[in-house]
């Protein structure tokens, strides 16, 4: 097979039936195949027919023939259809599936954020949905007919090889013509150029924001609904505007198309009366090679490439996707265990890293040891790197120079699994399951009274039964407010130390609780986290000081190391930062004795 054809999209989604539905994909090509020799077995039986009541000849099987081929014809066309109906389904069902896999199974994080590959991911991800071609269960139908057409008129022109072999390749090679004449209307050739990437990514967004709930305090409040309409609005009309003028018939090539078919028709029909007149034609034959010619003509150009290019479309970016996404969020896992480390010590060192795609350095030259067992605080302005350091102990992404040393051993010979059942952590964009309180808590299952201690721990005890789905919209189920959220988020942490986790990762994991809450919980978590190595980025001064050393980060850097008094000693950077924030508040204590920060 040539590498021309298999490198066609159209090609790919011939491949990928049998690989869904091996069964329904060869029952359908079968009768694929059927319908579409079954007209011109129809012209023969016909002609057969008409000869045998010219010569006076039994009848019987003739017409049993015609007649068994006639019910036939009926007959596959809705068992096809339902075949179709179903493989469809299943083809999307084996591409969803294949496309998860791409998505979630990569070690990194890389393939999803990698530009070049969300352009196919934006094709890929709804395409069954309806909202960039019918579904590939109702195309189908159409791919089925058009090809049933295509093949009946091969036939067509094959059996008309039995009049005159010119004759059927003529019919054939004008019909055929008009395929490439016409193939600019044919095929929606502009799919899968940037600006129609660009025109789909944007209407889509549009269409998000407006259906997706989150979005609709701000769609309302800051006056976007109209921009958002228009938004969405333009962008689909600028997608038909292109559909529309790669699918508009070129004139110019469509009066050629005329001319050669029109030729070639003339050509075999007068050879075919002029064969009838002098007789070496009789009258059987004639029918029978009168309906092959007039049925070559379903060769011609018709619904066929627009149905094959829609659902071909998405089923190459599928398979372009696979190996795509595994190249870029593969990370070679080592072979050593990490089981109960670290031990003596995690050493973050000379760690430089940009994000992939980027020539932006956000870590440079980062360099800080953290022995087993103890804390370290992260302090430093937005955009210093800090979630960074945290996505890097995970794993998610390699350094670009330096290493990450656990106990000595760089991460990258650990084995990931191993290495990633030892951490846990409180991201700044934590997860939010739409599942029940238990599973939100311990997603990797644990008894229900550790989950409860770890609710109770994080001030989360009381916010909902474990069965309770924390979302909107479904049975027994609630939302919960940012601050409960995040103490949700704190208990699943929590959970994962009970449950044997080395290391913990907390991200602003008070952000969102109110001063009280914090000043309660924080004693709570450091209890729960002693003697487990913790790392804690915050921008509250007053959880910071509790860490037994503290980093500046500035630009990727470190600026500054040592404990809470050492740096105030050193009246630097953190000397300043805190001292700032403590004018903006003051020590309080409430009627039971609390004491906790407030604002002045
Ligand atoms: N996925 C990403 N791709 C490209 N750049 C990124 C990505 N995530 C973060 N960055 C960039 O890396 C830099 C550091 O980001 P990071 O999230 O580590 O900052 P941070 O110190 O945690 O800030 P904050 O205090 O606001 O949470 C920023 O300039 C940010 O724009
Ligand atoms: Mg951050």
């Amino acid at each position: 097979m040539s590498l021309a054809v298999t490198q066609r999209d159209d090609w790919k989604l011939a491949t990928v039936l049998p690989r869904a539905d091996p069964l329904l994909a060869v029952a359908w090509y079968a009768i694929l195949l059927l319908r579409g020799v079954l007209p011109a077995l129809l012209a023969v039986a016909m002609g057969v027919l008409v000869g045998a009541i010219e010569r006076g000849d039994p009848l019987s099987a003739p017409l049993a023939a015609v007649g068994g081929i006639f019910v036939l014809l009926q007959v596959v066309n809705p068992v096809h259809q339902a075949i179709g109906l179903n493989l469809g389904d299943r083809t999307a069902a084996w591409l969803y599936d294949r496309l998860t896999e791409a998505s979630v199974r990569p070690p990194g994080m890389g393939h999803l954020e990698d530009p070049k590959l969300t352009s196919d991911l934006v094709v890929a991800r709804d395409f069954d949905l309806g909202m960039t071609g019918p579904p590939l269960s109702l195309s189908m139908d159409f791919i089925a007919s058009g090809l049933v057409e295509l093949i009946a008129g091969l036939a067509a022109a094959i059996v008309l090889i039995g009049y005159a072999w010119w004759a059927g390749l003529l019919l054939a090679a004008a019909w055929l013509s008009t395929h490439w004449l016409l193939r600019e209307s044919a095929v929606w050739r502009d799919r899968n150029t940037e600006e129609v990437r660009a025109a789909q990514r944007d209407s889509d967004y549009a269409y998000r924001l407006a259906v997706d709930p989150p979005a609709a305090k701000e769609l309302r409040l800051f006056g976007l609904v109209d921009w958002t309409m228009e938004r969405f609005i333009s962008r689909r009309t600028r997608l038909h505007n292109l559909q529309y003028t790669a699918t508009r018939l070129r004139e110019r090539s469509l009066t050629w198309s005329v001319l050669v078919v029109v030729g070639a028709n003339l050509v075999v029909f007068w050879s075919l009366a002029s064969s009838a007149a002098n007789g070496s034609l009789d009258l059987g034959r004639l029918v029978t090679f009168a309906t092959t010619a007039v049925g070559a003509s379903t060769i011609a150009f018709g619904g066929l490439s627009w149905a094959l290019d829609g659902a071909a479309a998405p089923v190459a970016a599928v398979l372009r996707l696979e190996p795509s996404m595994r190249h870029a969020g593969a990370l070679p896992s080592g072979a050593r265990s990490a089981a109960g480390s670290p031990v003596h010590e995690i050493r973050f060192r000379d760690v430089s890293f940009g994000y992939p795609g980027s020539e932006t350095r956000v870590l440079e030259g980062f360099d800080v040891s953290i022995p087993a067992g103890s804390s370290l605080a992260i302090v430093g302005p937005n955009g210093a790197g800090k979630t960074t350091l945290a996505k890097l102990l995970c794993r998610l992404y390699d350094p670009i120079g330096g290493g990450i040393e656990v106990d000595g051993v760089d991460l990258r010979e650990l084995d990931l699994e191993s290495w990633r059942a030892r951490v846990t952590a409180v991201f700044q964009d934590f997860i939010r399951f739409e599942l029940p309180m238990r599973d939100n808590v311990a997603p990797r299952g644990a008894p229900d009274e550790v989950i409860r201690a770890a609710l109770a721990e994080a001030g989360a005890g009381d916010l909902a039964s474990l069965d309770t789905v924390l979302a909107r919209g479904y049975p027994n189920s609630t939302d919960l407010s940012g601050g409960q959220w995040q103490r949700v988020a704190l208990a699943r942490a929590l959970c994962a130390i009970k449950r044997g986790a080395g290391l913990v990762l907390l991200d602003e994991p008070t952000a969102q609780l109110d001063v009280r809450g914090e000043a309660e919980i924080f004693d709570r978590i450091l209890a729960a986290t002693r003697g487990v190595t913790t790392i804690l980025i915050s921008h509250r001064f007053s959880t910071v000081r509790h860490a037994d050393r503290i980093c500046v980060l500035e630009h990727g850097r470190v600026v500054e190391l040592g404990t809470h008094a050492e740096l105030m000693a050193l009246g630097g950077r953190y000397h300043t930062m805190f001292e700032l924030q403590a004018q903006r508040f003051t020590a309080s204590e409430d009627e039971e004795g609390v004491s906790y920060e407030v604002l002045v």
